[in-house]
């Protein structure tokens, strides 16, 4: 595991994962772009949450929603009034924070969560929380700041045209839930997801990519009746954790589970449950499981004056769904994954740094290599022969033993070395990453071979 978050963003910025966003422009603060190896990451990501989620789970639908909505959409979600953070800045330096956060640094064990605005200010000046940047103990008092992006559509530029980008996907599967229910002729309890962008115009972003201004979400919305004696927010809960650590594989001291007290819910939430990832800063919320009971449904409702109820086929009776809602950020993700998956081992002639990604999301399942020049374009045109199934790269330059640690270093599963005797046996030597155990592979076993490690 890593311990250092500059260690952890200078080998991804090196390896092509991440860079900063509009870097040769100095920069713009806490946006990150991702490079060849962090967009593959990305997508093999997605795509294992929509399988596990969506593909493969018989009750659930897919839908990818607009991120700009109908201004009504954030009126009637509460979003628009109620979607903000307490902010504070200090009368000295003009440096500006959320309120809960500084609190929070000093005192890692307190929820703040639940306290209102007049408290934290008392917590803050009785516990002598002193500016973070200059150290003094002189702060405005806590005005509340809107989380939404405002932008305008259209060319004219005034309230009318004020349109807000979505802070979360969620709205998006509620305004669409009778049309998914009436087209697909679902029936309760079924649940639709999606993956998007979503925009929230933090006060404090930061920690690299854990805390962005523009970051994607996958969320699940689970509507079922109400009546249902069965607990679809402890199957949630569970469905999480598997995924968590069967899919990718995490250990269970590395994440733990925090069931939010009342003060501190959410506007729309009966209940919720954090896991928290142990990341390097600290723990740190990474996916949220939510009893947003029929909050969602009722409000667009009454707001659109459009009927959310649904009709059981059964009794005829007119329900409005509740909902349990599993989100994560992707890039959240991404980083407990890095953070898990990151180590640095010694080994016979010095050290090596080694991504032990599982196999499913390594951007490249293979890298094939030729020993030597003469090898060059047998081992090139294996690489492209297996291109056709799985994700390989090329590498030729080099001598072996470095190329090999460049491959450890992205988190390639396996190396296809053509060496001296694949003239005379035609076999080559597979190495596995995280053993660096060898074995020699026949070419006309290779595809059958690879296919058991991959599929
Ligand atoms: N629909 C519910 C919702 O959006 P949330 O707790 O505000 O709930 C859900 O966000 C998840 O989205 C979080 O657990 C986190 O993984 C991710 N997330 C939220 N804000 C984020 C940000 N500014 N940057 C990156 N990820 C964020």
């Amino acid at each position: 595991m890593v311990t250092s978050m500059e260690k952890l963003i200078n080998h991804l910025k090196t390896q092509g994962f991440i860079f900063q966003g509009s870097e040769i422009y100095g920069g713009l603060a806490n946006s990150w772009d991702y490079g060849p190896l962090g967009a593959e990451l990305k997508q093999k990501v997605k795509d294992l949450w929509w399988n596990y989620f969506i593909r493969k789970n018989h009750y659930n639908l897919g839908l990818d929603s607009s991120i700009i909505m109908n201004t009504e959409v954030w009126k009637n979600s509460g979003h628009l009034g109620n979607f903000n953070d307490p902010l504070i800045d200090c009368k000295k330096c003009k440096s500006r924070f959320r309120a809960d956060k500084i609190i929070e640094e000093k005192f890692p064990d307190f929820n703040s969560g639940k306290l209102t605005n007049a408290q934290l200010e008392d917590f803050i000046n009785k516990n002598k929380i002193i500016c973070p940047k200059c150290g003094s103990l002189d702060y405005t008092s806590i005005r509340n700041f809107e989380l939404m992006f405002k932008t305008n559509q259209g060319v004219i530029q005034d309230d009318s045209s004020a349109v807000y980008l979505r802070p979360e996907t969620a709205q998006g599967i509620f305004i669409n839930f009778k049309n998914v229910q009436r087209s697909l002729r679902k029936k309760l309890p079924f649940g639709i997801g999606q993956i998007g962008k979503s925009f929230r115009n933090e006060i404090t972003p930061g920690n690299f990519i854990f805390r962005t201004r523009e970051f994607e979400q996958m969320e699940l919305e689970f509507f079922f009746d109400p009546d249902d004696k069965f607990d679809w927010f402890n199957y949630w809960i569970e469905e999480v954790e598997n995924f968590l650590t069967k899919v990718l594989g995490f250990k269970s001291e590395s994440y733990s589970k925090r069931v939010h007290e009342k003060e501190e819910l959410a506007h729309y939430s009966k209940a919720t449950t954090d896991f928290e990832y142990n990341f390097i800063f600290g723990r740190g919320e990474l996916w949220g499981v939510a009893h947003r009971g029929d909050f969602d449904l009722k409000s667009h409702s009454e707001g659109s004056k459009h009927d959310l109820t649904y009709l059981d086929p059964l009794t005829n009776k007119k329900i409005t769904p509740n909902v349990i809602e599993p989100s994560v950020g992707l890039e959240r993700l991404i980083l407990a994954i890095l953070t898990e998956s990151y180590c640095e081992e010694d080994i016979e002639n010095g050290t090596r740094t080694v991504l032990k990604l599982p196999k499913k999301i390594a951007p490249f399942q293979l890298c094939v290599l030729p020993l030597q020049k003469q090898q060059n374009d047998q081992a090139f045109n294996l690489y492209t022969e297996l291109l056709k199934d799985f994700d390989v790269i090329y590498d030729e330059t080099g001598n072996i033993g470095k190329r090999y640690r460049r491959q450890d270093a992205i988190g390639t599963p396996l190396c296809v070395t053509i060496d001296f005797e694949t003239e005379n046996d035609n076999c080559v030597t597979i190495r596995e990453r995280d053993s660096m155990n060898q074995k020699r592979v026949n070419l006309s076993d290779l595809k059958e071979n690879l296919k058991k490690e991959f599929f």
